[in-house]
């Protein structure tokens, strides 16, 4: 009989909420499934009514797999019981930023660098949302022929920044619509209702966010090509779920766009919506609560002949989060790494 595993979720927000979903959805083959959170209490979760027990480093007793999907920083979820489930024996899986640049820890997205995985030492860490879906689509062209600059502009979601954000979208527009009464920000620095705002994260080196640095460091260590030139601006838009990314890469060589229509019609995770005649290319709307990365608009820079322009769209909780980590773990399974 094939195995089945213990798997213990840490964290039932936006991204743990949708882990427990997707486990039940692909018949992940669960012996046991234990949620963690900060409290202790009933969720109702895809119909299904789960008990989530307060967390606690004996919790993690006779684990196989945790996945973390809880706050990051050094009193977050993985910093805090990474330790206690390394001595159970379990792999963690990580959706947050704290290990993913940590040279012992694999950063992984199973259609970019499943070779990766069998190099973990107890943590896998899964990249950031809007670094993931740009790799689904990128990297078949760079296997092509190697991408020597990339440059993007992100419109993202506001479930990027977890539940608390998504509720604060939902009690500010209809606030904002009205005109009467006062817009209370409390996630975001600005009002995010009817606005754009062009910061994710805190601003760092040279006056990049965060996140903007996370799509640079990120995709050159999973590519393993630290000569890679990347930049990016990343944006937050009232959007509750799916991320869209504007993507312009220059190649080594001339890549005709037929071609690349070809090989991204043949990559794994992603499908083609790229008929801009009749008014089809990806959007958030019709990505929220799918599993493949979109990727449209493709054209040729007029003015550059190695530079091609892409339109990538995917759910950032789903692809961007909860699903990458599964993939991850059924890999593991399917390769008899664990
Ligand atoms: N949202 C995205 O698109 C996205 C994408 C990629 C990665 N991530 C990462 O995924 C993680 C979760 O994000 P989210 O959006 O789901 O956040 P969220 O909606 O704010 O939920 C956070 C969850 O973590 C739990 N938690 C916090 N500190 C904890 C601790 N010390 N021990 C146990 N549980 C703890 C909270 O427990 P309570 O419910 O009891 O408060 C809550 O259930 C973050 O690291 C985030 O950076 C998110």
């Amino acid at each position: 009989m094939p195995k089945k595993y213990n798997v213990v979720v840490v964290g039932i927000g936006a991204v743990g909420g949708e882990m427990v979903k997707i486990l039940d959805q692909r018949k992940f083959p669960i012996n046991q499934l234990k949620i963690l959170a900060r409290s202790s209490r009933e969720e109702e979760i895809g119909g299904r009514t789960y008990q989530v027990t307060a967390a606690a480093e004996e919790e993690l007793a006779g684990a196989d797999f945790v996945f973390f999907a809880g706050t990051e920083g050094a009193s977050g979820a993985s910093a805090t019981y990474l330790p206690a489930a390394k001595k159970a024996g379990a792999v963690s899986i990580d959706n947050g930023g704290d290990f993913r640049m940590d040279p012992e820890v694999p950063l992984v997205i199973p259609e970019v660098n499943p070779e990766d995985i069998s190099k973990h030492k107890g943590m896998i860490a899964s990249p950031n949302c809007s670094t993931i879906q740009m790799l689904v689509a990128v990297a078949p062209i760079y296997r092509e022929s190697p991408v020597r600059r990339l440059i993007a502009s992100t419109y993202q979601a506001v479930s990027g920044t977890g539940r608390d954000a998504i509720r604060e979208l939902r009690e500010q527009t209809p606030v904002a619509l009205s005109g009467e009464g006062e817009v209370i920000c409390s996630i975001y620095p600005h009002q995010i209702a009817f606005n754009v705002l062009p910061q994710i994260g805190s601003f760092k080196e040279y006056g990049f966010t965060t996140e903007e640095w996370k799509m640079d460091r990120e995709t050159r260590k999973m590519l393993h090509d630290d000569s890679m030139r990347i930049t990016c601006t990343a944006v937050r838009v009232p959007v509750f779920y799916g991320h869209a990314e504007s993507v312009y890469i220059e190649t080594e060589d001339v890549i005709p766009v037929e071609r690349v229509r070809e090989i991204l019609s043949a990559a794994p995770g992603v499908i083609l919506v790229d008929d801009p005649d009749n008014g089809e290319y990806p959007m958030p709307i019709d990505a929220a609560g799918k599993d493949a990365v979109y990727v449209g608009r493709i054209r040729q820079d007029p003015h550059v002949d190695n530079g091609l322009h892409l339109w990538v769209v995917s759910d950032n909780i789903r692809k961007g989060a909860a699903l990458n980590v599964i993939q991850i773990a059924e890999r593991m399974i399917a390769d008899g790494l664990v």
